[in-house]
């Protein structure tokens, strides 16, 4: 989904002050490469961009600055710095060779750089290892670096440990809560991670709560799909395949080596057999019954992506009532990390876990992370 282009917003919401100008003589230039500036996360990145990044060079000095940005359909790029809304003309058709222009010059130019990936690109991740192997760093809500194959997610660890080009994607699992960061540093400090357990899906919740208001299976799924919540043919929520990625992404920073393909996935339909656009009786009839034996029980169903020592699952189960899984609401997400010291009473971490304006939020958050390495790297942070 696409968001049109607005004006500039102004971006100084505050008079200058002594300390200002002070920051001013120590402000470091970082360069975005933006991917997805149209789309719904950076539509919301720029306009975040625009509104807080003079307030960010004041408070940190790193001075952020949009070098390009660019879709399948069009780049816009300035040396000097992009307006975050450029207008519509400044996007260049694209042709075969810009991309290594781009990264080329970025290169040549010396100012610390980094791709802010705010697509669901598989071809763009395959960059990534280039990237950082030239210092560019990277940023983004993309999952399929974080979820593809585990030689590649290897090599981009081991790039990023030793070449000290950052690689960031927190967002990648409940948009901006902590939760990779989280995992990180129970496993910096030698904590050992006994079971991630969470509800990350906002469809599938929205999905299984609308069944236990007495909705019909594909009646929910239809108003799912009516208000945005699912991918544009719902089945690709259905068969669980995002889900699985988060459990993949999640299990990895817990220091599992997990395959994509090492998940079982409990999908909810047949993704084969069933359609949105003709569902079929039988379906709506067996979940009507799942959903009204779990209750009968003092139950209620939810999608809970898990990894414990049994391996990594993606499952719908029901859980009681009372269970804090059980009481996630449409829009939210909740991890349950279970360790050695948080054994018996696991950690929780939870909030809004999806939308566009929360998920540029954390975008912007792991940029400033990046910048602060990519600054430290060249000796200035
Ligand atoms: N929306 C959320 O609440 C949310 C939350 C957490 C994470 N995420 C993740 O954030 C990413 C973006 O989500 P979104 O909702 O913003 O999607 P979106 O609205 O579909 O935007 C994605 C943008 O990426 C561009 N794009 C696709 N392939 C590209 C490529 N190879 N090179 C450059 N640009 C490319 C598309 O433009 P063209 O088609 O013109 O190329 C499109 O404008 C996804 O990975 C998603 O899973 C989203």
């Amino acid at each position: 989904m696409s968001v049109p282009l607005p004006r500039l917003i102004a971006s100084s919401r505050h008079a200058p002050t002594l300390r200002d100008a002070v920051a001013a003589v120590r402000r470091r230039p970082v360069d975005l490469l933006l991917a997805g500036p149209r789309g719904q996360v950076g539509g919301a990145l720029r306009r975040l961009l625009a509104r807080e990044a003079a307030g960010i060079a004041a408070r940190t000095g790193v001075a952020l600055r949009l070098r390009a940005a660019f879709d399948r359909r069009g780049m816009a790029q300035d040396p000097a710095g992009l307006d975050p809304f450029p207008a519509a003309a400044a996007f260049a058709p694209r042709h075969p060779r810009d991309w290594a222009d781009l990264v080329e010059q970025t290169v040549d130019h010396g100012t610390p750089t980094m791709l802010v990936d705010c697509t669901a690109s598989e071809s763009l991740a395959d960059e990534y290892a280039g990237l950082l192997a030239v210092g560019i760093g990277v940023a983004g809500a993309n999952k399929r670096a974080g979820a593809g194959s585990l030689a590649r997610w290897t090599q981009l660890q081991e790039l990023a440990a030793n070449g000290g080009a950052p690689w960031r994607y927190e967002t990648t699992v409940g948009a901006a809560l902590p939760v990779l960061s989280t995992l990180r540093a129970l496993r910096l400090r030698g904590e050992r991670i006994l079971a991630i357990e969470g509800v990350l899906s906002g469809s599938l919740s929205y999905v299984l709560s609308r069944l236990h208001e007495g909705a019909s299976f594909s009646g929910s799924v239809a108003e799912a799909r009516a208000k945005g919540y699912t991918e544009p043919d719902p089945r690709e929520d259905l068969a669980a395949r995002d889900l699985a990625r988060k459990i993949v992404i999640l299990a990895r920073e817990a220091g599992v080596p997990v395959e994509a393909d090492d998940v079982a996935i409990e999908p909810l339909v047949d993704p084969v057999a069933w359609s949105p656009d003709a569902p079929d009786g039988a379906t709506d009839f067996r979940w009507r019954v799942r959903a009204d034996d779990a209750e009968a029980r003092g139950r209620r169903l939810v999608a809970v992506a898990s990894w414990d020592v049994d391996g990594a699952r993606v499952a719908v189960r029901d859980v009681p009532q009372d269970s804090p899984l059980a009481r996630v609401r449409a829009g939210e997400n909740l991890l349950r990390i279970r360790t050695e010291f948080h054994d018996a009473l696991p950690l929780l971490i939870g909030g809004p876990g999806a939308g566009p304006e929360v998920t540029a939020a954390g975008v912007l958050g792991d940029i400033l992370s990046a910048s602060r390495a990519l600054l430290a790297r060249r000796g200035g942070g």
